[in-house]
């Protein structure tokens, strides 16, 4: 009997004509690399690494368009039209009047953070974000969640758990006074959330009541089109407007931005600073020479400002998004299939392994994600990512943060592998999965004052 088509298929939106040799190891050649590497897979060297998912930062594979854009790299130290092709791309897809290019996202952040928060600031967001909150700490506020719950909860299907609650921030404007909350920092698709999308109506609602109060919205719109591609799939209203469309309509309801170009904007380096206020715009050119370069060039060669406006572009053809998302909804079913615990939904730039219930026996303080990444690239050469307690630092009382989340992220730099990669990676999660049991915990022996996750060492307990 032949078989019924149930769906029809999404495939890659493009072709292949360079490939990059992967190199495999043994068991024993990683045993030994991942010892020397104090069991942190930040520690590891690429060139040990089969399928890389430590991260979709910097990691996409530029178009031809691309590579043909930095081939016209106008590198003048001042006003090279590389940045006026990036102003242009902005304001086009985005929408934001004034920006600032820097070398990446966190140079964007220092930049913002210095400019508008006071000492004793609070800054409300959904869900913190490692270098986002350790800016705003260290220009002296303080950072307070306010993400619906349901995003610290893995097995919750609620489909826009980005979603602020709206109650959680009327109670930190009481608590605290409106003067002294100069922006809410909104991040879409968030990312130690899982990938998980805010909701326009969510948005909506945001504006009117931050605009009640006299608040900036923030936007870290690092992967803003992940989001558009989310909302046009669930959202009541939004299935017939292309990701052009409601990207720009996402950024609309908001007053500026940071951005690491590293992700949706499919370049290795870039980023900026986006503003519709002058007078921040005014501070912000002024502070960018200091830490970053000229304002027409923010630590930016003049080609990958022009990849940047070009990967932008691209970012936001439905096409590739439908691709993109659905490479990694296609690794989470898999993952599914084979019993792997996992948030769900699945996210927008990998699929995010539950280690609380994959290990349930090993404690949080004895780093069960840990071990968990650790024992994935044993198995495979794969080379996944901690989220959970090490990836949460200490409070600025030098307290752990204890986050209810403890997460291992697998995550899938954009055009780069196949679906084959995928299996390999879905049947490597499986194989661990079925050792659980004789898995133990990790010991912290050396751990740096910021951002710990991407030096720490371990050793086995
Ligand atoms: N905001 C978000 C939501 C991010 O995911 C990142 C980086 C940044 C800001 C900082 O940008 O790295 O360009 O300075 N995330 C990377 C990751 C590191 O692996 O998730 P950056």
């Amino acid at each position: 009997m032949s078989k019924k088509i149930i769906r029809r298929s999404w495939a890659e939106p493009y072709r292949m004509k360079m490939v990059e040799l992967l190199r495999m190891t043994t068991r024993a050649q990683r045993l030994k690399a991942i010892r020397a590497a104090g069991y942190n897979t930040f520690l590891l060297k690429s060139q040990d690494v089969y399928i890389d998912l430590l991260t979709d930062s910097g990691t996409s594979a530029m178009s031809s368009e691309q590579w043909a854009g930095m081939m016209m790299g106008d590198e003048a130290y001042a006003g090279s039209m590389n940045y006026y092709h990036l102003e242009d791309a902005i304001h086009k897809y985005y929408g934001y009047k004034y920006i600032i290019p820097t070398h990446q996202g966190r140079g964007a952040e220092n930049i913002l953070s210095q400019i508008l928060i006071k000492k004793g600031d609070i800054i409300p967001g959904n869900m913190y974000f490692t270098t986002t909150r350790l800016h705003q700490e260290l220009a002296g506020g303080k950072f307070v969640d306010v993400i619906i719950d349901e995003a610290h909860d893995p097995q919750s299907l609620h489909p826009f758990k980005g979603n602020v609650d709206l109650d959680k921030l009327e109670s930190v404007v009481k608590t605290y006074g409106a003067k002294r909350i100069p922006y809410v920092c909104i991040a879409t698709n968030v990312n130690m959330a899982g990938g998980q999308p805010i909701s326009i109506a969510n948005l909506k609602d945001l504006r009117a009541v931050t605009s009640r109060h006299g608040i900036r919205i923030i936007h870290d719109m690092t992967r803003v089109a992940e989001n558009a591609y989310f909302i046009q799939q669930r959202e009541r209203g939004y299935s017939n407007k292309t990701i052009a469309q409601i990207v720009k309509e996402i950024c609309s309801l908001t007053d500026g931005a940071t951005m690491s170009a590293k992700k949706d904007a499919l370049v290795n380096i870039g980023g900026f600073l986006a503003t519709n206020e002058w007078d921040v715009f005014e501070e912000a050119r002024n502070l960018v020479v200091v830490y970053e370069g000229l304002h027409t060039y923010g630590g930016l060669a003049g080609r990958d400002m022009e990849a940047m406006a070009i990967g932008i572009g691209e970012s936001v053809n439905d096409a590739h998004q439908a691709a993109r998302v659905g490479q990694v909804e296609y690794l989470g079913t898999k993952m599914q299939e084979y019993g792997v615990p996992i948030v769900l939904p699945i996210g927008g730039h990998g699929v995010f392994v539950d280690a609380k219930a994959f290990l349930p026996h090993v404690q949080q303080e004895n780093f069960p994600a840990q071990v968990l990444a650790a024992e994935i690239y044993l198995d495979s050469g794969v080379r996944t990512m901690e989220r959970g307690i090490v990836s949460a630092g200490r409070r600025p009382n030098g307290k752990n943060y204890n986050p209810k989340l403890e997460l291992v992220r697998f995550t899938i730099p954009r055009r780069v592998y196949t679906q084959a990669h995928m299996d390999v990676v879905a049947e490597s999660a499986a194989t661990v999965y079925e050792k659980r049991k004789k898995i133990t915990g990790l010991n912290m022996v050396y751990e740096p004052k910021y951002l710990r996750y991407f030096q720490s060492r371990f050793e086995r307990l």
